[in-house]
């Protein structure tokens, strides 16, 4: 799936997505800045940050509980799109997802 990636200087980036892989995945390898994932994807650190579009928020299982207790350590300012994009699987039915990459991971 093609997913968009709003980056800090407010253009955006369209990057081919492998399903299977993680949103943090994607971003690492496609080298987007601003997604530092310190510990991997093991969702441990809260620097995999992202802001789901407000329009692709229902297009996601919501978090589980761990994922959702995590989201209290985020270093920007937590909002109803905020997720850790490790913990999101990328299937192709998430085709034009788009998430914005928060100011700070620290
Ligand atoms: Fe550490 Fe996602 S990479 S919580």
């Amino acid at each position: 799936p093609t997913i968009h990636f709003i980056l800090q200087d407010g253009s955006t980036r369209a990057v081919e997505a492998e399903a299977g892989a993680s949103l943090m995945e994607t971003a690492i390898r496609a080298n987007v800045r601003g997604i530092d994932a310190e510990c991997g994807g093991l969702c441990s650190c809260a620097t995999c940050h992202v802001y789901v579009a407000e329009a692709c928020i229902a297009r996601l299982p919501a978090p589980d509980g761990e994922e959702e207790a995590m989201l209290d350590f985020v270093a920007a300012e937590r909002r109803p799109g905020s997720r850790l994009s490790c913990q999101i699987q990328l299937t192709e039915a998430l085709e034009g997802l788009t998430v914005q990459v928060p100011p700070t991971q620290s």
